[in-house]
């Protein structure tokens, strides 16, 4: 296949041309400020696609898959700039998907489980949304007019993604960095999600394509933890003194309404396609495995960074410290 990732730049879509990659398929990614080798300058705001992405990826005869990654982050963005997000999250996208299929793309949609409020209590694909805030009510605005407008796109609502390595931006990277210096990390008090692995969800987008899939799909890890438990579990991997401190979304400063339950559940999605997804606890041991590997091949440059005072914590293994871990 020939695949189209925009936000190749991104979390997500760094490790979905990586993915493609892997699996031998030719990838274009695209990039609006980051940067990056080989990525092509786009801005979804502004630019059309078929202007900006070569003739090699438009005029193939080989199938050809265009992968959403780019989006307005973070969430509360959508709060404090809502005329640019709209534009960018629904207006933009759904012309950029539809200008796509006139050049015989198909497209892959990231969505969310945000979606959801906290009172549903079965979250299939089939449960009705209601979004609590604004970043949600735009996805759900996007998934309406792209299924209304291009209804053979296909739509991947996703939970919380964390990374394994140590060297990328995502939440385990932040709470170790916090670790680090010496300052407590504070979550959401009683969240409840399912933190997934991005790589799981870069196979499951290659699935996604090679199965030809469309309509809306949940993806993502069917075990639902307390964030701040996920935390203490962390912490409790490393030989550190730091605390985990619970405060509600107001008391962080958190501007866009989010839900408390965000878990999704993805039995469609791993009946028809035999998907499973790594466990929470094989992550947090890979990650904590990963710092020891870059501190050992890299200098002091490499991010997440300890200050040279503070020491590194000794690791232990996720199933030596986990007690806590619910199957909720
Ligand atoms: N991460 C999660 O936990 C999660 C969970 C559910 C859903 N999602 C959704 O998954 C998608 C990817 O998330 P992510 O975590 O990978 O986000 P991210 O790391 O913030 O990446 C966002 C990407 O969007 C690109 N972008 C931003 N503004 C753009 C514009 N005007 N034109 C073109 N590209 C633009 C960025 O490009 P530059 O960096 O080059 O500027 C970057 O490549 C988003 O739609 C997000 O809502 C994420």
């Amino acid at each position: 296949m020939n695949i189209l990732v925009i936000g190749a730049s991104g979390f997500l879509g760094q490790h979905v041309v990586s993915c493609f990659q892997l699996h031998g398929h030719r990838v274009w990614g695209t990039t609006f400020r980051s940067g990056g080798d080989g990525l092509i300058t786009f801005d979804l705001g502004n630019d059309n696609i078929l202007q900006c992405v070569p003739k090699a990826f438009l005029n193939s005869a080989d199938p050809k898959c265009a992968i959403f990654c780019a989006g307005v982050t973070p969430m509360d963005r959508c709060v404090t700039d809502f005329a640019y997000a709209h534009d960018l999250m629904v207006t933009k996208t759904l012309r950029t998907i539809r200008d796509l299929r006139t050049a015989d793309c198909r497209c892959v949609f990231i969505s969310t489980s945000h979606v959801f409020d906290d009172s549903t209590p079965i979250r299939t694909e089939e449960s009705t949304p209601a979004p609590i805030g604004t970043y949600a009510e735009l996805k759900l605005e996007a998934e309406n007019a792209i299924i209304g407008d291009v209804p053979d796109t296909l739509i991947y609502r996703l939970d919380k993604l964390i990374g394994n390595d140590p060297t990328t931006t995502h939440l385990l990277t932040e709470w170790y960095g916090k670790m680090g210096k010496g300052v407590p990390i504070v979550t959401i008090a009683d969240q409840v999600f399912s933190p997934t692995l991005v790589n799981d969800i870069a196979d499951a987008i290659v699935i996604g394509c090679r199965l030809q899939l469309y309509g809306i799909y949940h993806v993502a890890s069917p075990i639902r933890i307390a964030r701040s438990q996920l935390a203490r579990d962390f912490v409790a991997m490393f030989d550190t003194n730091s605390v985990v401190v619970e405060r509600s979304a107001s008391e962080i400063g958190l501007l866009d309404r989010r839900c408390m339950n965000s878990w999704l559940d993805s039995n469609t999605f791993t009946s028809r396609t035999g998907f499973s997804f790594t466990k929470v606890g094989t992550i947090l041991d890979s990650f904590a495995r990963n710092v020891g590997r870059s501190a050992r091949k890299t200098s002091s440059k490499t991010q997440p960074s300890f200050p040279s005072t503070t020491p590194q914590p000794e690791r232990q293994t996720y199933e030596s410290t986990c007690h806590a871990q619910k199957n909720l």
